[in-house]
């Protein structure tokens, strides 16, 4: 009885020592040290891997593959390839991060501690899932286990091309720019965009964007990352804090967090209407990608940061006399 408790004891220190060597080449393998390539002023600059190339104060913190797993994005988009899903096979955790590390030197994902990492790219990500979700009402696994269902608008009325542009970024003929990608992208002047700043042209072939997940993710962080006017933050900064509201934006409820991305990227069509379902879906989505990834709902803040339903938008619609006249 003694002999046989002593040996179990021994055997399951040896299993466990086993196992934590596993561990760790498996963290060794993933994790690639932070390289600092100068200090300026103070402050460092790395490069990290693959995943963090270009020097950077960001490539010094932790990359997003460093938390973020493949087991955790199967977590969040669970239902993707179930054969109801219209993008069966097209999105995957590879192209996701391949996307990312494009834009990991400027802080997308790599922005603060742990924490604040790790809500970005559930904020990120909660406007993908609810901006691609198949999820309505009644679908198995509940609404919020949808996401990434479609990679493109299912049913477009028009080609979204915007004469206004015909000198800047002119419509290919042939070419529509209905939605595509992890948070749709629309109209000839975004493809156009998005393109220069990718490098690749998406004003000749938009439809690259629904044949290639890298670039889908690619356009979506791009817009994330990117004002979408002048004098305006980006989605990112609005959300990691490198945004200061001005007295203008806190008398109009605007304030760093989830709730001025929404307005941001979506304006009148989610915000300032009271608590309305446009803009819960989104919400919801943001939250449970919070709880599913173990920071927990309750690290979203109050419903000032959160929503935008009380806040005036970052861009009203122009006046009827204004678009009378244009
Ligand atoms: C992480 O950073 C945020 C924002 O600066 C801060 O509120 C939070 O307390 C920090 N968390 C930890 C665990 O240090
Ligand atoms: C890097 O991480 C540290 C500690 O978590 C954090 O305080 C710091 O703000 C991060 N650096 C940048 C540039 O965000
Ligand atoms: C998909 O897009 C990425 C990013 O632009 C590019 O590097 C890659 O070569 C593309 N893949 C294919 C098969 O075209
Ligand atoms: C603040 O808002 C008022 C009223 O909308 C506007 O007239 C003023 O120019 C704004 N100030 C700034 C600094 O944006």
């Amino acid at each position: 009885m003694e002999i046989q408790r002593k040996l179990t004891t021994t055997m399951v220190i040896a299993i466990m020592i086993a196992a934590l060597a596993v561990s760790s080449t498996m963290a060794q393998g993933t994790t690639e040290q932070a390289k600092v390539v100068k200090t300026v002023k103070g402050k460092k600059y790395c490069t990290k891997g693959w995943e963090c190339k270009s020097p950077s104060i960001y490539c010094c913190n932790l990359t997003i593959s460093e938390y973020f797993q493949v087991y955790q994005f199967e977590n969040l988009f669970s239902k993707r390839n179930t054969p109801v899903a219209q993008a069966v096979g097209f999105w995957d955790y590879q192209a996701f991060i391949l996307a990312a590390a494009l834009f990991e030197p400027q802080g997308f994902g790599t922005t603060g501690n742990k924490t604040t990492q790790m809500k970005e790219i559930a904020a990120f990500l909660g406007h993908v899932g609810s901006k691609t979700s198949c999820g309505y009402g009644v679908a198995t696994g509940g609404p919020l286990a949808w996401g990434l269902c479609y990679n493109k608008e299912m049913s477009p009325q028009q080609d979204y091309c915007d004469d206004y542009y015909k000198l800047t970024y002119p419509c290919t003929p042939g070419a529509a720019y209905y939605g595509r990608g992890a948070i749709p992208i629309y109209w000839n002047y975004n493809y156009g965009a998005a393109g220069e700043a990718l490098k690749v042209d998406l004003l000749s072939h938009p439809e690259y964007v629904e044949q290639n997940a890298t670039l889908a993710f690619q356009a979506a962080i791009w817009r994330w990352m990117t004002p979408i006017k002048k004098n305006q933050p980006s989605a990112h900064d609005a959300f990691v804090g490198n945004w200061k509201p001005t007295k203008n934006d806190t008398l109009s409820k605007r304030f760093p967090g989830f709730g001025s991305t929404l307005n941001l990227l979506y304006g009148d069509s989610v915000c300032g209407k009271g608590d309305v379902d446009e803009m819960n879906v989104i919400i919801s989505h943001y939250l449970y990608y919070l709880d599913l990834l173990g920071i927990g709902r309750e690290q979203a803040g109050t419903n000032d940061v959160l929503t935008c339903a009380e806040q005036e938008l970052f861009n009203p619609p122009a006046s009827p006399a204004a678009s009378k006249a244009s």
